[in-house]
């Protein structure tokens, strides 16, 4: 790329706030855009450099900025082709194309493609009808998992109690009631027990380069209790992942999905994320495979992530990763999430936020936007998930003391988050 290049990020998210800080930040970036963005991303100058959001269709927004490089986001617009159509009009696009996005728009696909490249993955049946539900479910002795085969913006997973509970997810998905088209087609899949690791490499086609493992929090309540959110809370790296298991994980997932996805004529250019279950005798299983950064993921692995970011996902658009220029630093990251009243079922909207500026003047801290917008001169709330407070440190236990002390000085009315993000790991760096 050249110097001070343009870059286009998709997306409305703390994961697009994220990659648009961390990308101004490279020495080749002069300046960043991010449609259609958040209050976050609104007109300003960050060290410097010229970031902002641009409303519009993305297609429409890339022609009047022609950007040297565009990043999409989130799932929908990659499963949907808009990579695709972005190449065709000219783009260098860091993104997988329509066809390569079905590792994640596609849990038939993605499960069948790892049966296909011997990749670890559960035992497993898709079906299309209850007659053919009914007999797979009794095929594993204890209660399976069901999951609708299209996106479903993390709620199409029942993880039953029982065989009937099993049989009801299955039927509601299948009569198209729960999901719609997106259930009509239903994966009924071993459960598998352990606890859960977020893998992300940069990938080109060929060549990909590892982040550090990251642990998501899915439920509302401390504890791990409660409804599913989109995510709580991250923190990175996570120990669980030993350099042996992260080996492994390298040569049987990542290696093997990436020659599966070449040698079946769709290289994969882009994130690849594997959520893998790691069981307690140290084995690993992948439950699935998303085609984009996490979110809330990025915004910690962003923060340990050193070398021009920027360039080494345009050398990857191109099939040209050079590994060399990313490096892992030795620091931690953590990520708590702060929601808003209501969250997940109904959040509240248009609540007034204080106290930014002064956790953003905590040591090591950096708070990304995902559901705010200005409000005249004000920052207010617009979705369920809020603010993601972000801290780096030396240890686990210094990331996590700066992204605690940071969170209690937000303040909105409602607010929501949990106190044991990362206290799993507390005390192992
Ligand atoms: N085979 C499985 N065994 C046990 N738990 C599972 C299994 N598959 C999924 N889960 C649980 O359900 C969650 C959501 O499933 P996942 O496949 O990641 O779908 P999505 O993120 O698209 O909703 C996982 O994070 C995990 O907690
Ligand atoms: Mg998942």
């Amino acid at each position: 790329m050249t110097k001070a290049s343009k870059i286009l990020i998709v997306g409305s998210g703390g994961r697009e706030h994220a990659l648009a800080l961390r990308l101004l930040a490279c020495a080749s970036v002069g300046e960043v855009l991010v449609t259609p963005g958040n209050a976050g991303t609104e007109a300003s100058r960050v060290t410097g450099k010229l970031l902002r959001s641009a409303a519009g269709d993305a297609l429409e927004v890339a022609a009047r900025a022609s950007p040297d490089l565009v990043v999409i986001g989130p799932e929908v617009p990659l499963c949907e082709g808009l990579t695709d159509r972005l190449i065709a009009a000219g783009h260098a696009v860091f993104g997988p194309t329509q066809r390569a996005a079905q590792l994640e728009g596609s849990k038939a696909f993605m499960k069948r493609f790892a049966a296909r490249h011997h990749i670890p993955t559960g035992r497993f049946h898709v079906v299309t009808d209850m007659a053919a539900a009914e007999r797979a479910i009794y095929d594993f002795p204890a209660p399976p998992v069901i999951k609708a085969d299209g996106l479903a913006a993390g709620k199409g997973v029942v993880v039953a109690e029982t065989h009937r509970g099993a049989l009801a997810a299955a039927s509601g998905m299948l009569s198209g009631a729960a999901f719609g088209a997106a259930g009509r087609t239903v994966v009924i899949e071993e459960r598998v027990q352990g606890a859960e690791a977020s893998m992300h490499a940069i990938c080109d086609g060929e060549r990909f380069v590892l982040l550090p493992a990251a642990q998501d929090h899915k439920r509302i309540f401390d504890g791990d209790r409660g409804p599913n959110t989109g995510g709580m809370g991250t923190y990175a790296p996570a120990p669980l992942v030993t350099p042996a298991l992260e080996r492994r994980i390298r040569r049987e997932v990542f290696e093997r999905a990436l020659q599966g996805m070449k040698a079946d004529g769709h290289p994969f250019r882009g994130v690849l994320f594997a959520g893998l279950m790691i069981t307690a005798g140290g084995d690993l299983s992948l439950l699935e495979f998303n085609v984009r950064f996490g979110d809330p993921e990025t915004q910690v692995l962003m923060a340990v992530l050193e070398g021009d970011v920027a360039e080494a996902l345009s050398a990857a658009s191109r099939g040209e990763l050079q590994p060399e220029l990313l490096h892992v630093s030795r620091d931690h990251a953590v990520c708590v999430v702060l929601a808003a009243a209501g969250y997940p079922d109904a959040p509240r909207t248009g609540d007034v936020i204080t106290g930014l500026g002064d956790a953003e003047s905590v040591t090591g801290v950096t708070v990304f936007h995902s559901g705010t917008k200005l409000q005249g001169s004000q920052v207010v709330t617009s979705g369920g998930r809020v603010l993601g407070v972000t801290a780096r440190g030396a240890t686990l236990d210094e990331a996590h003391e700066r992204a605690y002390q940071a969170a209690e000085l937000i303040r909105f009315e409602g607010r929501q988050f949990r106190r044991d993000i990362a206290a799993r790991a507390l005390g192992s760096s």
